[in-house]
């Protein structure tokens, strides 16, 4: 049976190697990001490249606003009803802004979009991989976390971060503690969770960035393929399977930061999370 795969984020950078492998791999693969025009142009070049005929993968875009968490449950209604089983989800979509700012909703626009806006997709998505043999959840995190820190007094006061950064580092922080707690939280259940770092790679993600800085840290990027490979790895190989709430850098288990081990943490932004979203969309 082919396997459904959802990545969000997959029309440009890592998040488009990854639905390419995939693709390749024979599964069926959407990929949901705000721009459907640019999405659906992702997804024509990923099919003729794959020359997909029908004997390897076949691939879709949706329109997807992880901004909007109003959009985000109307986009997990749909896709729960269209669909059976959802076998790999992957929650990779980002972006790192120049200076702060605040979301529509009030929240910080990086933990919005990566945390809050993956974490209410998930909500909505939970039944769905929980019913879905062998499913998988990868999460696209960042070595970024390790000067992070988890400061729920800045989630809807942009301004309390003194530089974008500490907003970027809070938010990949913030899905390394997610991933732990989501895969704690399945228990039993046949669900894989695991997040990754992809390395420093050269995407349309530093575009914000101001133009020195830019160029001297384009210097040290790497291209979006080898970025790719541990979200592919731990998307579609069986030695994945060995791994549950893990942080992988070049498909091994490496460090994680004191804050993002913390699993009273971990547990605590879990449910101001949840307090959050029940008073933001109910
Ligand atoms: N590049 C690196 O060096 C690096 C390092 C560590 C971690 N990462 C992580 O890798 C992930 C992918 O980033 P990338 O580097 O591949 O950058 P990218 O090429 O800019 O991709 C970001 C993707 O996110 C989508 N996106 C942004 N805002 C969205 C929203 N509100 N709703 C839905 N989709 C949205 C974008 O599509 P639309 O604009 O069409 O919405 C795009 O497809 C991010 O989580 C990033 O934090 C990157």
């Amino acid at each position: 049976m082919q396997r459904q795969v959802l990545i969000t984020g997959g029309n440009s950078g890592i998040g488009y190697e990854m639905a390419a492998a995939l693709v390749e791999n024979g599964d069926h693969v959407i990929i949901a990001s705000r721009d459907l025009a640019k999405s659906q142009a992702a997804a024509d070049a990923i099919a003729k490249a794959a020359g997909t005929t029908g004997e390897l993968g076949t691939i879709e875009a949706l329109a997807l606003d992880l901004a909007d968490l109003g959009d985000v449950d109307r986009f997990a209604a749909r896709l729960s009803e269209r669909l059976t089983r959802l076998d790999v989800a992957i929650l990779n979509a980002g972006l790192y802004t120049h200076g702060t700012r605040a979301l529509d909703n009030g929240l910080e626009a990086m933990i919005g979009i990566m945390h809050f806006g993956h974490f209410r997709l998930m909500q909505g998505l939970r039944g769905l991989l929980e019913a879905t043999p062998g499913a998988r959840v990868v999460v696209t995190a960042s070595i970024a976390h390790r000067i992070g820190r988890i400061r729920f007094d800045t989630f809807e006061a942009p301004n309390k971060h003194r530089a974008a950064i500490q907003a970027y580092a809070q938010a990949k922080l913030a899905n390394i503690l997610f991933t732990r707690e989501l895969a704690e939280r399945l228990g039993e259940a046949d669900v894989r969770v695991n997040c990754f770092h992809p390395g420093a790679i050269a995407t349309g993600i530093w575009t914000e960035l101001p133009g020195p800085i830019r160029k001297l840290f384009g210097a040290v990027l790497t291209d979006t393929k080898s970025g790719a490979d541990t979200g592919i790895w731990l998307a579609r190989d069986d030695d994945a399977l060995a791994h549950q709430g893990a942080y992988l850098v070049g498909r091994k288990p490496a460090t994680i930061s004191k804050a993002a081990a913390d699993k009273r943490l971990a547990r605590t932004l879990w449910s101001e999370t949840e307090k959050r979203l029940a008073r933001l969309v109910g």
